[in-house]
């Protein structure tokens, strides 16, 4: 059982023309990570930044940086990412080629893996590599755009995620991405997840440090 609960934010959300002082106001909530969707526009239907705005990010705060790679091919990419100081790097079994090689690589950087499935990718799929990984993002909406709703059945993944960890006894975080708020996150909570993405329901409110409070307070 890894009773881990640390919250993410999402600069996807944030005011970026004012990205320093968005991460100080999470960080005075007791955010635990920053998070970075990076998008390709062609793994998902959106752009977004690359490794020159995670350095930014890097610079402007000591939490560590958590970058979900949203592209396709992310092998190419994993040295920029890593140089640029991410602590954690992130990759989707379904934009990658041979999963086994794009974790080994990751590690070659000295930064920790991260694997992370679509909704409708079952859990079961990773159960190969599982005991390599650092973290298992499951995606409770379908990737690409912030402000969307979170998909019920993640529920039953993070459980199954639970599961294989237990059976596997290792010890991998198990993050959650997309609709969490005040309404879903005891739910995901409940279920076993250890870190909780948040885009909207903290950037798009009038109070960014009193949103992270509120959701800290329910996990
Ligand atoms: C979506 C991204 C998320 C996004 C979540 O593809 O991976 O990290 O920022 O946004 P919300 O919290 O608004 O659903
Ligand atoms: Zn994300």
């Amino acid at each position: 059982m890894n009773k881990i609960k640390y919250i993410a934010p999402s600069i996807l959300s944030a005011d970026l023309s004012n990205l320093a002082q968005q991460i100080r106001l999470v960080e005075l909530g007791g955010a635990n990570w920053i998070h970075c969707d990076i998008m390709d526009g062609h793994f998902v239907p959106n752009l977004t930044f690359g490794p020159i705005l995670v350095k930014a990010v890097r610079k402007c705060t000591k939490l560590p940086v958590d970058v979900h790679l949203m592209i396709e091919d992310p092998d190419k990419f994993i040295p920029q990412f890593a140089k640029a100081g991410a602590d954690y790097l992130t990759v989707h079994y379904e934009a990658v080629h041979h999963l086994d090689r794009s974790i080994s690589l990751i590690k070659d950087f000295g930064v920790k893996v991260g694997v992370s499935i679509n909704p409708a990718t079952p859990v079961s799929l990773l159960k190969n590599i599982i005991k390599k990984i650092d973290l298992l993002l499951i995606m409770s909406v379908n990737p690409g755009f912030g402000g969307q709703s979170f998909i019920e059945y993640s529920i039953n993944k993070i459980e199954e995620a639970v599961k294989l960890r237990e059976d596997n006894n290792t010890d991998f975080l198990i993050e959650v991405d997309g609709g969490i708020n005040n309404n879903t996150i005891e739910l995901v909570s409940d279920a076993g997840c250890n870190v909780f993405v948040a885009g909207s329901s903290i950037f798009e409110t009038d109070n960014i440090t009193a949103a992270v409070i509120e959701l800290k307070q329910k996990i």
